[in-house]
């Protein structure tokens, strides 16, 4: 019996370091995306690309971080370096449109953006980079 009880507080005291361990995890990863997202929010080009994708259509097509008939934001900051080549090439496709590079869904064609605003928007697009 009281090797029953010495081995059940040694469970007890186990448990509490894990949870312990845990929690302190959970706490730094929430200060750090608060960081980052603070960072970008006074990014100029952040709050113009932001407000721009607003406006339009893309966000029914389009999740910052889920895949939804387009590919994630995250995902096309992932796959294109941030130049200035490819910030106007992006651009293009936007008001183009779009296939073949993720799929064989199509992006409609935006004729009515320009083709600062199309930038503008690939440039915010760009800093969701990881
Ligand atoms: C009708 C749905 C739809 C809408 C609306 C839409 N997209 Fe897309 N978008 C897609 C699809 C599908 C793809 C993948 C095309 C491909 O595979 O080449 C894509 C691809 C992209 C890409 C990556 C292009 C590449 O060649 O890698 C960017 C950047 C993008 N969209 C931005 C936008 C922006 C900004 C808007 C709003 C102005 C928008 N999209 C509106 C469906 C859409």
């Amino acid at each position: 019996m009281k090797k029953y009880l010495v081995s059940l507080s040694m469970l007890a005291i186990l448990a509490a370091c894990g949870g312990n361990e845990e929690k302190k995890e959970t706490s730094n990863a929430a200060t750090t995306t608060t960081a980052a997202a603070d960072d970008l929010s006074s990014n100029p080009d952040y709050v113009k690309g932001l407000e721009l994708i607003g406006k339009s259509d893309c966000l029914t097509c389009h999740k910052v971080s889920d895949n939804l008939i387009g590919p994630s934001y995250k995902q096309v900051a992932e796959k294109y370096e941030n130049t200035e080549e490819n910030v106007t090439m992006l651009a293009g496709k936007i008001i183009k449109g779009g296939q073949g590079v993720w799929g064989q869904v199509p992006m409609t064609a935006h004729p009515t953006i320009s083709e600062d605003d199309a930038k503008a928007m690939v440039k915010y697009i760009m800093l969701l980079k990881k």
